[in-house]
């Protein structure tokens, strides 16, 4: 999901790797894992890979865009051996970075072109004195439960750039799922990050948020956005 306001970010990369690169790395990973498991050094070699991982630099992923057939599918669930492996934390830093790089506030694997069912997110915090209402994380193979309340608000997306639009979505959410090293998550989320949440989460199953708008009519491109829709908004608020 993009974000609301344009931030400066912290990060700095300077290695682009394609997703189809990646997607490579994580096969291989896979391939390696299986392998791996018939052989008693198997810890050994797990050990001296995590020792070569603290020099690795997150790499920056291709962010693709509407028409991208990823973008359609169903992903697929991430494998319970990659996780924890240096190659999955190795994703999950490249989709975190590339998602601050992009100045987005989420980012799912597929919009990457890896289909795999793994989002990175990020809640703002509106207080100076606080970075972030919720750190940058990585949720593996989440599940969501909805609560009935529903509230409609403004979103984009780093896979349609430049354009708004209105989308209602749950208040409340449940969340269940894991974390990049394989340990379990449940918790509830509202409003800002359970809109966050449900976009990401969306880009699992092939839906973008142009599918959820209710009408066309509050669709608007980000600048006429900003110069005409926000002031009005505003307005009504005042
Ligand atoms: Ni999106």
């Amino acid at each position: 999901m993009s974000q609301r306001k344009h931030e400066a970010t912290p990060f700095k990369w300077d290695q682009v790797v394609s997703p189809e690169q990646m997607l490579v790395d994580l096969e291989r990973e896979l391939s390696r894992q299986r392998s791996l498991e018939r052989n008693r050094s198997f810890q050994l070699v797990m050990e001296t890979a995590e020792s070569a991982d603290t020099s690795d630099v997150p790499t920056l992923l291709e962010i693709v865009r509407l028409g991208h057939p990823t973008l359609r599918d169903i992903a697929q669930p991430v494998p319970s051996q990659v996780l924890g492996t240096p190659v999955f934390r190795s994703f999950a830093r490249s989709l975190l970075a590339s998602m601050f790089e992009a100045e987005g506030v989420g980012l799912a694997s597929p919009q990457v072109a890896v289909g795999l069912r793994c989002f990175a997110y990020y809640v703002p915090s509106m207080r100076q004195e606080q970075a972030f209402e919720v750190a940058p994380r990585v949720l593996v193979n989440p599940t969501v439960s909805l609560g009935n309340e529903e509230v409609q608000d403004w979103e984009g997306c780093l896979s349609i750039p430049a354009l708004r639009g209105q989308v209602p979505r749950a208040h409340t959410i449940h969340v269940e799922g894991w974390d990049v090293e394989g340990q379990p998550v449940s918790f509830e989320a509202t409003g800002f990050h359970a809109r966050v949440i449900q976009h990401e989460y969306d880009h699992l199953d092939g839906i973008v948020f142009l599918d959820r708008m209710p009408s066309t009519l509050s669709l608007a491109f980000e600048a006429e956005w900003q110069r005409y829709v926000l002031p009005r908004s505003r307005e009504k608020e005042g």
